[in-house]
């Protein structure tokens, strides 16, 4: 056992001393310590420490590293199983060898057979320069399989330093990026883009923790240290399953089913086009108000994100009203129709809130493919088979009304307050459409949009004809909501999954 300890103790050391201390200077923790924080105290596994690279070029014939810049192995969180591989930044820059690559695969591939969900602490510099085509081997065998456990066990990314080239690729196939605000991600570097633009461009400012966060949506989830990341880890996995042949754990609280929403009557303005948070609605709704935002800066017309309603996980879509008015523009389809589709991978029930004036209008937004982008929302909801439960608020308007979990695409059941507005699109323009000619004759056509414009709303700005018509199953007293929420999730978590839909095919064509 001498021998082995020797090598154990040489693998544990990684890059060696002098580079955990640079590691440090830099504020970034030892990959070590990172291991022991993210995980339940003395529950880490090791395997594959001995590994080594086959390289023999560019003088890595004369460097053994054993671990090869990557650890792998299993632990616990919060007493469950999760299998976790995190990079060694001492060593050569947490590049990706062959070997390295390798590893993550095997740890991808153990966690897909044993069914438990996938942790990844990337801190890389991308595929090992030295290495050639063999580090790009490495690389793409992580690609597989991030690929294969795609639907099949959570995936979640922390990245804590550079994440280069090919190693951003795999973070991107996984369901959960989390970013620390020092970190950066990009798959061209600033010398590139200089080389290839001439743009002078700063690490942060291509590819740090904020922009992934607001712009590209690369980041759901933006952590200000690494132990606020690996608390966002612990509390993210609370709300899932362990696979997807389970359910996400039941955890009930104390907060009453039966709670009423009182407050909704303030937070909610019956003006329609008065603005308000719709996160405080959802604070209000489910248990104990804990509600953990996913991609909170992203596209923020729409906001997504985990709850529980008397114990059990939910999935959140809503319109938020104080953003444009929740419209729903290219970024917010792609969030939306992302988390739905992770929802339903994950049997996790989705309630969704409606008020939103309609997509986006604008050139930017049909040249940037709004009709491509906008058509993933529909096709998120329609083949998603957990129960689907919709609440309109307030607005309702065309196309945004079939996408935000409409009957005709197939929810289990619909709900409206008696504030809801349901029309193929809102009063002024449809008013200006309808009457265009009588307006215009008119010695006072203020008169007679303002007239229109009454009879408009009394038809339409309502849930009444919805109801009448049963696309709408309930009108409910706001106060209610938590309530007959979840009544009905209750019941319908005895869905079966069967579908229509189904028919033998290979898979769906979602429209990317
Ligand atoms: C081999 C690498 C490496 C790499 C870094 N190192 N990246 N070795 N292959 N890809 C080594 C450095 O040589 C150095 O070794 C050590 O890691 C630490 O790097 P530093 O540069 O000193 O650290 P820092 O200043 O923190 O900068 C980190 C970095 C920078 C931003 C990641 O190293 C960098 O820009 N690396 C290249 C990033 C990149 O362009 N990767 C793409 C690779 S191609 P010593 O011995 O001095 O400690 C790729 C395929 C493309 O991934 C696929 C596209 C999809």
């Amino acid at each position: 056992m001498k021998r082995v300890r020797e090598f154990r103790d040489k693998s544990i050391m990684g890059g060696g001393q002098e580079k955990i201390d640079a590691q440090r200077k830099k504020g970034k923790l030892w990959v070590r310590e990172r291991l022991e924080k993210l995980l339940d105290p003395d529950s880490f596994t090791e395997f594959q420490w001995m590994v080594t690279h086959r390289s023999k070029y560019f003088g890595l014939d004369k460097t053994v590293f054993y671990n090869d810049g990557v650890i792998t192995g299993f632990g616990k969180i919060d007493g469950r199983n999760v299998y976790v591989y995190a990079q060694d930044f001492t060593v050569l820059g947490g590049s990706i060898g062959e070997a390295h690559g390798l590893k993550i695969a095997k740890t991808i591939e153990q966690a897909i057979q044993n069914g438990f969900p996938v942790i990844g602490l990337y801190d890389s510099g991308g595929a090992r320069i030295q290495e050639g085509v063999a580090s790009l081997n490495g690389c793409g065998r992580i690609f597989y399989a991030n690929v294969k456990a795609s639907g099949v066990i959570p995936q979640i990314a922390v990245i804590l330093g550079p994440c280069a080239g090919a190693a951003s690729y795999s973070p991107a196939l996984m369901d959960f990026v989390i970013m620390v605000k020092s970190s950066y991600m990009f798959i061209t570097g600033p010398e590139v883009v200089k080389a290839a633009t001439g743009v002078d461009v700063s690490f942060e400012e291509l590819g740090g923790a904020e922009k992934h966060g607001s712009i590209s949506g690369v980041a759901h989830f933006v952590a200000s240290d690494e132990e606020s990341a690996f608390m966002l880890v612990r509390k993210l996995l609370s709300f899932l399953p362990n696979n997807n042949s389970e359910d996400p754990p039941y955890i009930p609280s104390d907060d009453p089913v039966n709670r009423r929403n009182d407050e909704l009557y303030e937070v909610v303005p019956t003006d329609p086009t008065k603005p308000f948070d719709v996160r405080d609605v959802i604070r209000t709704i489910v248990d104990d108000g804990d509600f953990l935002e996913v991609h909170e800066l992203y596209a923020p017309s729409a906001v997504v994100g985990f709850a529980r309603l008397g114990g059990y996980t939910i999935g959140i879509v809503a319109n938020q009203p104080a953003v444009n008015a929740g419209v729903i523009d290219i970024d917010a389809s792609n969030k939306i129709a992302r988390f739905v589709r992770f929802c339903d991978s994950f049997n996790i029930p989705i309630i969704t809130l409606v008020d939103t004036p309609g997509f986006m209008p604008g050139v930017d937004q049909e040249h940037g493919g709004i009709i491509r982008h906008g058509a993933k929302i529909l096709h998120a909801y329609s083949e998603a088979t957990v129960p689907k439960i919709t609440l309109i608020m307030r607005k309702a308007y065309g196309g945004a009304y079939i996408a935000m979990g409409s009957q005709s695409l197939g929810s289990d059941v619909n709900i409206a307050w008696p504030t809801a507005e349901i029309a193929v699109m809102g009063p002024e323009g449809a008013v200006r459409i309808l009457y265009r000619r009588e307006i215009d004759s008119s010695a006072n056509p203020q008169q007679v949009v303002e007239q229109k414009l009454k009879e408009y709303r009394e038809v339409f700005a309502n849930p009444y004809r919805a109801a009448e018509l049963g696309y709408v199953d309930d009108i409910i007293d706001p106060a209610d909501t938590r309530h007959v929420l979840y009544k009905h999730l209750q019941i319908l978590k005895f869905k079966r999954e069967e579908h229509a839909m189904y028919l033998p095919r290979k898979h769906s064509n979602i429209p990317l």
